[in-house]
């Protein structure tokens, strides 16, 4: 039997030398004030074991990793009509580029990156009546933890420092692509981003993605297995912005990176790893998690080709 406890172990041990590398994300104040130095890394094993190691008690914002919610919870209720209004192309550019949706009619290449998940919480936000409270319901199942909330610090300065995410909304209205008041679905998006949980509760939550739909903690089947193979499918080709190529390269599962420093991978049949370290390339990628991940992949012999 796969020893993950000690293999989590020589990963942390692994990436010391690297944890006060990159920097971490200064365009969002409240998340400059985030720490180098810091690591912790979690797998959630498809029959729900949880295993993991280093900064475990570190609570941090999920970030762009909850784009991945944002696209389950609007799949489940638009499913192929979602991709009317966002694409399923890798974007090559940054999570926050706009030249891109001028030239593409406000069109979002993929749901990963900030423009996609936008117009993708501007769908959610017209079939809910309380966006964050339905999303917040979703990660509580999810984790087991009913307490998980939103760190409202984060919220409010990624909210006072919205204008390129607002810049992206006006421009897809002036294309017709956005149905909503823009800054309430601006809102609905920070709090989303800011989500506050551990690195267990992020590997226990996305364990779905690695179980063919049916997450691990709440049993419940969260999306079909159909949905989750276009999924993956898409987070392997865009999951990590212009970075996902050498991302597939070196680590070879699919996966999804935010700007605190968090990173989920999935490895279909078998596990969900999530790893968090706020050193950040220059991409926006935590270096000490691609670091991690491309050692487990190489210990456990996972990468899925
Ligand atoms: O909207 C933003 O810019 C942030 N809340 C999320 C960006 C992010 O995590 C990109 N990931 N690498």
């Amino acid at each position: 039997m796969t020893d993950y406890q000690s293999i989590l172990e020589r990963t942390v041990q692994h990436v010391q030398p690297i944890l006060q590398h990159g920097k971490v994300a200064d365009y969002i104040p409240a998340l400059a004030e985030q720490q180098l130095g810091q690591f912790a890394i979690a797998i959630q094993t498809q029959t729900g074991e949880t295993y993991s190691a280093g900064a475990c008690d570190a609570k941090f914002t999920v970030q762009s990793v909850s784009k991945v919610m944002t696209l389950t919870l609007a799949l489940q209720r638009y499913g192929d009509d979602l991709w009317q209004r966002v694409g399923k192309e890798p974007s090559g550019t940054a999570f926050n580029s706009l030249t891109q949706l001028e030239f593409e009619n406000g069109i979002p290449r993929n749901p990963f990156i900030n423009a996609g998940a936008i117009v993708t919480c501007d769908a959610l936000y017209s079939r809910l009546s309380a966006p964050i409270h339905t999303m917040l319901e979703s990660y509580r199942l999810q984790t087991g933890n009913p307490k998980l909330g939103v760190n409202k610090v984060v919220a409010q300065s990624e909210y006072e420092h919205r204008y390129r995410n607002a810049a992206m909304a006006y421009l897809m209205k002036s294309f017709g692509n956005f149905n909503n008041e823009v800054e309430e679905v601006l809102w609905s998006y920070f709090n989303f981003c800011a989500i506050e949980l551990t690195v267990s509760e992020l590997a226990k939550c996305f364990s779905y993605l690695s179980n063919g739909g049916v997450c691990t903690q709440s049993q419940q089947q969260v999306l079909p297995a159909k949905q989750i193979k276009q999924l993956n499918s898409l987070l392997f080709t865009s999951g990590l912005y212009d970075a996902a190529g050498d991302f597939g390269y070196r680590v070879g599962m699919p996966g999804k990176s935010g700007v605190s420093g968090a990173i989920i991978a999935v490895v279909p049949g078998r596990f969900t790893i999530a790893v968090w370290s706020p050193g950040l390339d220059k991409v926006g990628n935590s270096v000490a998690g691609i670091a991690a991940l491309e050692f487990l992949a190489e210990e456990l012999g996972t990468a899925i080709f």
